[in-house]
């Protein structure tokens, strides 16, 4: 059994889930740096590495699926379970919008990743959080 305590932080690329995947680490815990973009995601593993985080990179789009299943599958694989999910990912939609204005099409990006992506990401970590 693994001792350790492992997180994952989605979003951890940069701004305040960097910050948090920095802070769980200097914990001592495990980070799992939840990234969509290949490169984003491999320098911030790297920097956080550097500083002496147990951190490892983890594909994570928050607005798909089969993306979020195979995360779930890999934190399996590396960790066995997880003990804290930080559902950090979110999108603003730009500057702030004009009610009567705004693009249906922002609204919908926003409600996918902030909203969904939420959903889909705890329903999908959940039965990992729950293994012993
Ligand atoms: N900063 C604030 O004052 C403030 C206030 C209230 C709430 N928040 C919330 O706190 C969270 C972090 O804020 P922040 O200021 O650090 O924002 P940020 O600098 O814009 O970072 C957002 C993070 O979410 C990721 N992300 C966006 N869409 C994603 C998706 N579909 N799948 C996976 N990752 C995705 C981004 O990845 P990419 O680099 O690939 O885009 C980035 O890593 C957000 O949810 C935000 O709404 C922030």
């Amino acid at each position: 059994m693994n001792e350790r305590t492992t997180a994952l932080v989605t979003g951890a690329n940069k701004g305040i889930g960097y910050e948090i995947a920095a802070g769980l680490g200097a914990l001592g815990w495990t980070v799992g740096v939840g990234a969509r973009d290949a490169q984003r995601r491999d320098a911030a593993v790297e920097k956080l590495r550097a500083d002496g985080v147990d951190a490892f990179g983890v594909p994570l789009d928050v607005t798909d699926d089969a993306g979020v299943a195979a995360a779930a599958r890999l934190i399996e694989e590396h960790a066995g379970r997880l003990d804290v999910l930080v559902n950090n990912a979110g999108v603003t939609g730009g500057p702030p919008q004009e009610p009567t204005r705004v693009q249906p099409a922002t609204v919908l990006v926003a409600v996918e990743t902030n909203v969904i992506g939420v959903i889909r990401v705890t329903n999908a970590m959940l039965p990992l959080c729950k293994k012993p």
